[in-house]
């Protein structure tokens, strides 16, 4: 969960209790990764991965209109709009990099598939390798591009969509649907990811043929989580109907809970008012530094999946305890019943 979320805390308590921490690393730099790594590893002896955006071809436009529209949540929080908003040159070339010269053992991304030198690279150095769909054919194009596990990743989930072979819309495939046509259709593992938040959520993904979950939003409400106490509140009143995807913070579509700052950029914009992702991304990273700081809700982008109502507010490794048993109890009480059929 990149954006700050999954501190090296997170991802080794998760590590620590038997599970597989992932350390979100699209927005951080070459130094960054290693210094996220190295604490990781300071903390726990147990495997993690790292997380990627695959490159996103984009065009440079006029900003002027979207920094109209965003002016006035600047002016009311009082930090200045950012000039530049193009990515540092070879971003992802040098975050690939650090992630080869790291000790994680998988290499994961979204939003495309990475250059094929990097996937082999990161086999070579005994790295799994793990790509994102949101379609049968996406699951198809990564397992052709080398990747050794699939992330199914239903509409219901929280942050970026991952679709990168058809168009937003048409990748809003429920988890429950999803999974299932995928572990058919590829011969590599899946991941099913998207709404789940407890052992009964697991335990159905297994049920459907995906060889692990991957939750997103479960874990942003634990102590260890980077995020505001605004943002994990938020997460923990939300109802299953307050999410949406929207472009208005990144120009990505993404799930989050709705919020002034959603509303109010998005609905009535014209073209042009929002601008592609990561520029848009980068024109609203100040004023979401700076909410974050100040506490407020209703400027951040709150990423959260809809099983939002199952939500729990504890530690990661009470979280990790509790879904392994939840997990055991609905995989036992499943066969008992099927027993009693
Ligand atoms: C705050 C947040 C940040 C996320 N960041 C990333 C990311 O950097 N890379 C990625 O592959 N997926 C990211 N995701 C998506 C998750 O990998 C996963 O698909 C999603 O959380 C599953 O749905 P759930 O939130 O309902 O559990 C993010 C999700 C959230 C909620």
């Amino acid at each position: 969960m990149a954006g700050g979320g999954d501190t090296p805390e997170l991802v080794a308590a998760i590590g620590n209790a038997g599970g597989f921490g992932v350390i979100g690393a699209a927005y951080l730099s070459a130094a960054q990764i290693a210094a996220a790594t190295k604490r990781v590893a300071e903390l726990s002896d147990r495997p993690f991965g790292i997380n990627l955006f695959a490159a996103v071809p984009f065009e440079s436009v006029d900003p002027r209109a979207a920094k109209r529209r965003v002016a006035r949540f600047y002016e009311e929080i009082g930090v200045a709009i950012p000039g530049e908003l193009e990515p540092p040159a070879r971003m992802l070339e040098l975050q690939v990099e650090a992630a080869l010269e790291s000790n994680a053992s998988a290499l994961t991304f979204t939003f495309g598939i990475l250059p094929r030198h990097a996937i082999d690279a990161a086999k070579a150095r005994g790295m799994a390798v793990m790509g994102t769909a949101t379609t049968v054919g996406e699951a198809r194009l990564l397992e052709a591009g080398g990747a050794d596990f699939v992330v199914a990743q239903g509409a219901e989930a929280g942050g970026h969509r991952g679709s990168f072979a058809v168009p937003f819309d048409q990748g809003l495939i429920g988890t429950i649907a999803l999974v299932p046509q995928i572990a058919d259709a590829v011969s590599i593992p899946v991941i099913a990811s998207g709404g789940i938040m407890d052992g009964r959520g697991i335990a159905a993904a297994l049920m459907l043929g995906a060889c692990a979950a991957q939750l997103g939003t479960a874990f942003l409400t634990t102590q260890e989580a980077g995020v505001a106490a605004a943002y994990k509140d938020a997460i923990i009143a939300a109802a299953e109907d307050e999410t949406r995807i929207t472009r208005a913070f990144s120009g990505r579509p993404a799930r989050g809970i709705v919020n002034r700052f959603m509303r109010e950029v998005e609905d009535g914009a014209a073209p042009g008012d929002i601008l592609p992702f990561p520029l848009q991304n980068a024109l609203t990273r100040p004023l979401r530094a700076q909410a974050a700081k100040d506490n407020r809700s209703e400027f951040l982008s709150l990423w959260a999946g809809q099983g939002t109502r199952m939500a729990r507010s504890t530690k990661a490794s009470l979280l990790m305890a509790a879904l392994v048993a939840e997990t055991e109890a609905a995989l036992s009480g499943a066969s008992f019943s099927l027993r009693e059929d």
